[in-house]
């Protein structure tokens, strides 16, 4: 029987958490574990998944797919393993784009995507404006990522509140880049995000590691570039979480959960019961 497919936005609310190199790397992890995984670059303006992937010459992308020029089957790439699917970068075309995709289009894209994978990680862009809120609400799960500061969890926090009203589902979430002495506690975030979301375990703290960047102007995802480094353990222990293979549990999607976490999000917002 095949497997009812999951689809997981990796999202932050900052620009460069780490969100690109985290759908790059997670995604070969899951895929190390026997997954059908393809990563799809949901940020048309900075369009970075195809380079951390080591993929320049990508003839066909998602924007033609966007436009109407191309079909879904002929922008899955494959690398490392796993199925990738870029974005262009012609200025002309993104600004086309962004301007007139709609909600609708995309989450019907995202959908003939479902059908052929068991897995499907979006890249989304940075912020809260339309292309964001779009990648958002075309997943049904999302795995926020942060930067152990203030000021990446205050945003990292709307971002998660904005999934809540989109309808979906945000388990828990990722620090990345952790290790310096000023940096913010996994417990302090824990703390800082279930005091107005509920339960918000953080499911992988990722250090600081050079490697990442290394790795990056090789052109090979770390993962894959040097596996024993401390970014890459905590990354591939994430992706036996994401999967369902590790202790920490990590509930796919329940309505349920759902229901109760927008119950409470209401209540925080208006003082009222749903
Ligand atoms: N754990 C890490 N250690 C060191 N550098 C990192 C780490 N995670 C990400 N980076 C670096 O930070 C920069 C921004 O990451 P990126 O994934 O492009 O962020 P985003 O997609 O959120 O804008 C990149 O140069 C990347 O190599
Ligand atoms: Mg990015």
């Amino acid at each position: 029987m095949r497997v009812r497919p999951r689809s997981i936005v990796i999202a932050s609310g900052k620009g460069g958490t780490g969100k690109t190199t985290l759908t790059a790397n997670l995604g070969v992890a899951l895929g190390v574990l026997g997954r059908d995984v393809t990563i799809l670059d949901g940020d048309l303006a900075m369009a970075n998944l195809g380079i951390i992937m080591g993929m320049h010459k990508c003839e066909v992308s998602f924007l033609d797919v966007l436009t109407g020029k191309a079909d879904v089957k002929d922008v899955i790439y494959e690398n490392h393993g796993i199925k990738v699917v870029p974005t262009g970068f012609r200025f002309e075309d993104v600004h086309d784009v962004l301007s007139k995709v709609k909600r609708e289009r995309v989450e019907e894209i995202v959908e003939k995507f479902l059908r052929q994978t068991e897995l499907l990680l979006i890249d989304a862009p940075a912020g809260i404006a339309d292309a964001t809120i779009i990648s958002i609400a075309a997943a049904r799960e999302m795995l926020p990522v942060c930067n152990p500061t203030y000021t990446s969890l205050v945003d990292c926090h709307k971002t998660i509140r904005l999934a809540n009203v989109l309808g979906s589902w945000a388990r828990g979430l990722v620090v990345n880049r952790t290790g310096k002495t000023a940096d913010i506690s996994t417990g302090e975030v824990e703390q800082f995000m279930g005091r107005t979301l509920g339960a918000m375990p953080v499911l992988a703290d990722i250090p600081e590691d050079s490697k990442v960047q290394e790795a990056e102007r090789e052109g090979v995802p770390v993962v894959v570039y040097e596996p024993e480094c401390e970014a890459s353990v905590a990354i591939n222990e994430l992706a036996k979480v994401v999967a369902g293979e590790a202790d920490l549990p990590y509930v796919p999607y329940e309505d349920r959960a759902v229901e109760e976490t927008t119950n409470r999000l209401i209540r925080a917002l208006t003082g009222r019961r749903a």
